[in-house]
């Protein structure tokens, strides 16, 4: 027999999650809800891709996530447009080989008209004017050419390089991350505007184009929160690690470090980048090419390093404590009082300057035990300038986000797993008499809010307890012909086999009670 498990299978670093896991990851993302909501934090929902730029301009060109890992769509036009492209082409060859150019001016106009209708219908030229310019320009050189018979070869050739760019003006890409998208909608929202400071979180999926292994995934999950606003008080850092914290406690996460440091400001930094820049052009020959790259493209991501060879030389660079100007360094002595003062346990790590370029300020890390070295459970920082690059007004920011995959395998392996309720009631009900009684009933248990398993069918009495077993369900309710004529029905525990008869009303007090002592 054919293993229909084997024809398609889920894309190298992607993965389902099934039951009974899934439960414990809508307990993570409900508890996550919860606490957040209680900080005054409210959901936020962004598309899952966005214009490539606004990734390259935010998160950084030279960074690992945009140079390697993103998924980006090279050519979203409609099939209309790609075919009049290769049209062009093709038929370009053609004139080349048989010296005639007017099918390829023919090409040229259609191509021109697939354009037209494209722009009206706004599938391109609505990012900046690049579109717009490549399409007048062609249509310039189509009406020069015309009357030039001798450059026609040359301006075919233009023709065609400019009809490559047209429509990839507007790359798009899967988000390897949210910050960005979480801005870039407070900007085109106008959410500036609103009362204080805002406060947002979102739970999804991103995407990285990453080695998969343990812990590392292509599409993971996040559970990030932002606060965006006109304040940079360390106490809005210091909440924010506080409701970090109780999170990972809630969600009994406790063998967690939290790691924070501060990475200085636009002016400050700076002046640090080029001392440490400095310093490593002195110790280049002793550092790996990985490291030797990233002292003229960014000196900062050396202290990242996990060689080990490079180890001994890093602990010998200046610190970026010693070059923070008095505002940065009064900034992350109060937030230090802060977190002292909200008995909050952090380690200082001068080393912890983050992969994306858009911090400033404060960082920070949590890292959890019996992942191995995808041992990050989360990452996050203050951005203040993120909103006015991205065109917005003067914003500060500051938020995280949460590895949900990462978390929840560390609360698997070691953890305190929460008691899920799971399955209820089974109502193994027999002969067809008993039936409507069932339907009856059981849509009365789900409207009390308790899971219920209504077999569709007859079954016998045993093979309906075994299912029952089975499927983990707390109690079997057994409606027979003698339950029915006594307006009755037994209640059966399936832990103990203890039985009881009750009416109606008895059985829904019961359960309801039952329900509510779990909750
Ligand atoms: P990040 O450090 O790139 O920060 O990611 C945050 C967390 O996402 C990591 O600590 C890790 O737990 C998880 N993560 C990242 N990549 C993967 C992967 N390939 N597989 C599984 N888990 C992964 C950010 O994304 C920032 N946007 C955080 C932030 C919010 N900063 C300010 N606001």
């Amino acid at each position: 027999m054919a293993d229909h498990r084997r024809q398609f299978r889920a894309i190298k670093g992607t993965r389902d999650i099934l039951p009974p896991d899934s439960a414990l990851w809508n307990w993570f993302e409900q508890t996550a809800r919860d606490l957040f909501e209680s900080y005054n934090f409210r959901d936020i929902r962004t598309p899952a891709f966005e214009d490539t730029n606004l990734f390259a301009r935010s998160v950084g060109e030279e960074t690992d996530i945009v140079h390697k890992e993103m998924y980006s769509i090279g050519d979203s036009l409609s099939s209309n447009l790609s075919f009049a492209r290769w049209m062009l082409s093709k038929s370009h060859e053609t004139s080349v080989r048989t010296h005639d150019i007017q099918p390829f001016w023919k090409s040229v106009d259609s191509f021109l008209r697939a354009c037209d209708e494209a722009f009206a219908s706004e599938e391109i030229g609505r990012k900046g004017d690049d579109d717009v310019q490549c399409f007048e320009k062609i249509k310039a050189i189509r009406s020069e050419a015309g009357n030039d018979p001798e450059n026609t070869e040359d301006a075919a050739r233009e023709i065609l390089s400019l009809a490559n760019t047209i429509g990839l003006h507007g790359l798009m890409s899967l988000r390897p991350e949210a910050t960005a998208s979480v801005a870039r909608a407070y900007i085109e929202n106008g959410m500036q505007t609103l009362p204080g400071n805002v406060k947002l979180y979102y739970i999804g999926p991103m995407f990285r184009r990453e080695r998969p292994q343990k812990g590392r995934y292509r599409q993971f999950y996040q559970i990030g929160a932002e606060v965006l606003g006109q304040s940079d008080a360390p106490a809005i850092d210091a909440e924010v690690l506080e409701m970090l914290v109780v999170f990972f406690k809630r969600v009994g996460l406790t063998r967690t470090t939290l790691y924070v440091n501060s990475i200085g400001c636009k002016e400050c930094r700076p002046k640090y980048v080029e001392v440490l820049r400095e310093k490593l052009r002195e110790v280049k020959d002793q550092l790996g090419p990985d490291s030797q790259r990233r002292i003229d493209t960014n000196p900062l991501r050396v202290l990242d390093s996990k060689l080990p060879e490079e180890q001994a030389i890093i602990a010998k660079l200046p610190r970026i404590s010693d070059h923070l100007c008095a505002e940065c360094r009064e900034h992350f002595a109060k937030l230090k009082e802060e977190l002292n003062m909200r008995g909050i346990a952090y380690e200082e790590n001068w080393r912890l300057v983050r992969g994306l370029d858009y911090y400033t300020r404060t960082t920070f890390e949590v890292t959890a035990e019996g992942l191995g070295s995808q041992n990050a459970v989360c990452g996050g920082g203050r951005y203040d300038g993120l909103v006015e690059l991205l065109g917005g007004p003067p914003t500060k920011g500051i938020g995280f986000a949460i590895g949900s995959d990462r978390a929840i395998l560390s609360i698997q392996e070691g953890g305190t797993l929460p008691h899920l309720s799971g399955l209820a009631v089974f109502v193994a009900w027999m002969g067809q008499a008993a039936y409507p009684t069932a339907v009856h009933i059981t849509r009365k248990l789900r409207e009390a809010g308790l899971a219920v398993e209504l077999p569709a069918e007859e079954m016998k009495f045993k093979k309906s307890l075994g299912l029952a077993d089975k499927l983990g369900a707390r109690y079997a309710l057994i409606i027979g012909e003698d339950e029915v004529a006594a307006g009755t029905f037994t209640l059966k525990r399936l832990a103990d086999s203890e039985q009881k008869k009750l009416s109606e009303y008895e059985l829904l007090e019961y359960l309801e009670s039952e329900r509510r002592g779990r909750g």
